[in-house]
């Protein structure tokens, strides 16, 4: 039986073209800053963000660990949403690499307003950790995939900057969010002091994320990532994927956008399950089960091989990807249709 992999776009694997551009990588010492592959994927990322620099990392833990660690810093607060990979996915690193003391705020979809934030500023005094960095996630995963829109994130960069606060993202996901929003990466960019940009997500890298930012926080992002165990050496052979993906993959997202339309619709048609098709922006979609166990449904699809994830008692998330053609999307619309509970 062939599955339709749906549990996440981290599923995708290398294509033969991209397998073929890694297999032709010049590679080089990194930790000497001697690998040209990795040098080039580091100058086209900062060029598309309009950063100054930007560094390869290993994942996308290590591309918000690091500026976790170096914006935010010990007995610091960090402003997070509540609902934030980092705080919920990411072994607890914010507190016990990067010691600081995560806030987490509500917002509606993944959405941190002024308003939320003013609420939990701390200013400066000496028994107060005070406020160091806000950390926003774009899309938002756990919220279904929703995009920070260009409004929302001009009226929270201009109300951290009159607090003279950094802001972090944990841009996953951000190609989704520029590929359903319009905004260019760059333009995104404008409103952030680092990002974390992930290749091995619907870009269907291997490994690899990317933090953009200044050149004096690259630098020193470096330094970090060598303290953490992440310097690479010839790993050209896998920034080669990345460069890859950034070139190929970008534009095709938006056809993964539709799949997970086309699935949510078809769930929420389904009889037995329910989508808030408002939060379907991009290529994840949550759908609940309601009087039914989400563990079983994740069982009765996986036997017919659409392979989903339960979130919850009566909640389950599928994820779409250049691992899923169109065909199968309509296999497993039909599954779906048909699944007999
Ligand atoms: C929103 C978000 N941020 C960060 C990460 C971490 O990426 P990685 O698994 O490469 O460490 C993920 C992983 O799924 C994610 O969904």
């Amino acid at each position: 039986m062939n599955t339709i992999e749906l549990r996440s776009d981290t599923f995708t694997r290398p294509t033969e073209a991209m397998r073929k551009a890694m297999y032709e990588a010049e590679v080089g010492d990194d930790v000497y800053g001697e690998d040209p592959t990795i040098n080039a994927l580091e100058e086209k990322t900062a060029e598309l963000c309009g950063a100054e620099a930007a560094l390869f990392v290993s994942s996308g833990t290590m591309g918000n660990l690091i500026p976790l660690t170096i914006l935010g810093g010990r007995g610091k607060e960090v402003i997070l949403h509540e609902n934030a990979h980092i705080l919920h996915h990411e072994v607890g690193g914010i507190a016990a690499v990067a010691g600081t003391v995560p806030i987490a705020a509500p917002g509606e979809k993944g959405i941190l307003t002024p308003q939320t934030v003013a609420g939990c500023i701390k200013e400066n005094d000496y028994d107060i950790a005070h406020t160091s960095l806000i950390a926003i996630e774009n899309t938002h995963n756990f919220e279904g995939g929703t995009c920070w829109q260009k409004d929302d994130l001009a009226a929270l960069a201009a109300f951290a900057s009159s607090k003279g606060i950094p802001i972090h993202m944990d841009g996953a996901r951000c190609f989704n969010a520029c590929a359903a929003t319009g905004m260019s990466l760059a333009d995104v960019f404008s409103y952030v002091g680092s990002a974390n940009l992930c290749l091995s997500k619907g870009l269907g890298a291997p490994v690899g994320s990317m933090i953009a930012g200044d050149r004096s926080l690259i630098e020193e992002s470096r330094r970090w990532r060598k303290i953490l165990g992440g310097g690479m050496r010839q790993a050209g052979v896998v920034a080669a994927a990345g460069l890859y993906a950034l070139e190929h993959n970008r534009e095709r997202l938006a056809e993964d956008h539709d799949h997970a339309r086309e699935l949510a619709e078809c769930l929420n048609s389904s009889g037995w399950a329910e989508v808030d098709l408002s939060r379907v922006e991009t290529n994840i979609v949550f759908f609940k089960t309601p009087g039914r166990d989400a563990k079983g449904v994740e069982a009765k699809l996986a036997e017919k091989g659409v392979m989903v994830i339960a979130t919850a008692p009566e909640e389950l998330r599928l994820v779409t990807s250049l691992e899923v053609n169109s065909g199968q999307i309509k296999e497993a619309c039909r599954i779906i249709r048909d699944l007999d509970l």
